[in-house]
């Protein structure tokens, strides 16, 4: 794939009104996610809840692309078809995490995300299985003293290599730094600094390993206050933070910024995201999302396991798909 293909799906990625669907849960997260519900976790249910989602009529209309995990994307859906498939008909297209999650760094406080070994290897069957962009998830922890100088580069550096083999493979990666800001007591000028100290080092390093800033999407958190901050703000305030950080750290060749959602209830994600849309008209990236917990809480709630809530289910998952590609607007 050349380079301008990948910038099309880039900037496709964050068509107007459209964004992302994060379902690429590991096996361990999607485990918590269905005892939530009552639901028990086989292959089966597992891959049951992504079909629901891949076969809702419309949500195209909404979602440009969704995340897959490994095993999503591998097996066939207890239909007997192939998600990457399903999707490709909507002209949704199909991604896939590819890192192997976090490990203890340095300290039991700080993590570094794995996933580099046979990471080539493994690009070259996914492209087989249909994906065509790709994403990485480096996590840090606000606290006192954290995240360290140490953390921030180990990581960076692994986004940035992350980056390269995949566009050198032909996919569009989406860098996800995900600073957990709604952990804690801090306030949002707190969030704000480690935000951007994070997200400057990341473009330092990407740049360093000339990873091409076309052919790639942002994936941040939000600049917002600790849910224990006594002194919560507004979602005008977080909006204007949010995208201050993002005018000192993210070059402007960068097509697209898709938000991770990290806990907020759906209508908060939904609402900070179209506050950031409303204030803010002519920035140099599109401002989209890149939600899991927001885009599908509800819709998991509503669906609970059982085959005859599958149509209401599907409902749901529209309305708030719809939400979210409104706020895209400003809407
Ligand atoms: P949340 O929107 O639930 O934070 O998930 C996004 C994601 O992909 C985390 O890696």
């Amino acid at each position: 794939m050349t380079s301008n293909n990948l910038d099309e799906i880039a900037k496709s990625l964050v068509a107007p009104g459209k964004g992302i669907l994060a379902a690429d849960e590991s096996t361990g997260t999607m485990t918590k996610r269905l005892d939530a519900i009552g639901v028990a976790s086989t292959v089966e249910n597992r891959s049951k809840w992504r079909e629901i989602m891949a076969t809702t009529a419309g949500a195209e209309s909404a979602i440009s692309g969704v995340i897959l995990f490994d095993e999503t994307i591998r097996n066939q859906l207890p239909k007997g078809s192939m998600i990457a498939d399903l999707l490709r008909k909507k002209k949704i297209h199909p991604g896939i995490k590819v890192d192997k999650g976090i490990v203890k760094f340095n300290s039991d406080e700080e993590t570094f995300t794995l996933g580099l070994d046979g990471l080539t290897e493994r690009l070259e069957e996914y492209k087989k299985l249909g994906a065509v962009f790709t994403k990485w998830r480096a996590v840090y922890k606000v606290e006192k003293n954290l995240p360290s100088a140490a953390a921030i580069t180990a990581n960076s550096v692994g986004l940035a290599q992350f980056a390269l083999l995949s566009q050198k493979s032909g996919f569009v990666p989406i860098v996800e730094p995900e600073v957990l800001v709604l952990k804690g007591s801090h306030d949002l000028k707190k969030s704000k600094v480690v935000t951007e100290k994070v997200l400057k080092d990341v473009f330092h390093w990407l740049k360093q390993f000339g990873v091409n800033f076309d052919s790639m999407l942002l994936k941040p958190n939000m600049a917002l206050p600790g849910r224990d901050c006594p002194n919560q703000t507004t979602a005008k305030e977080i909006a204007r933070a949010t995208v201050e950080v993002l005018r000192v750290a993210v070059p402007k060749q960068v097509p697209g910024i898709v938000f991770l959602s990290g806990g907020l209830t759906p209508d908060e994600a939904t609402e900070y995201l179209k506050t950031m849309n409303k204030i803010y008209r002519n920035l140099p990236w599109q401002l989209s999302f890149s939600f899991g917990r927001a885009l599908q809480q509800e819709a998991l709630k509503a669906w609970s396991g059982k085959s005859n809530n599958v149509k209401a289910t599907q409902a749901v998952f529209l309305v708030r798909a719809k939400k979210v590609s409104a706020a895209r607007s400003g809407k």
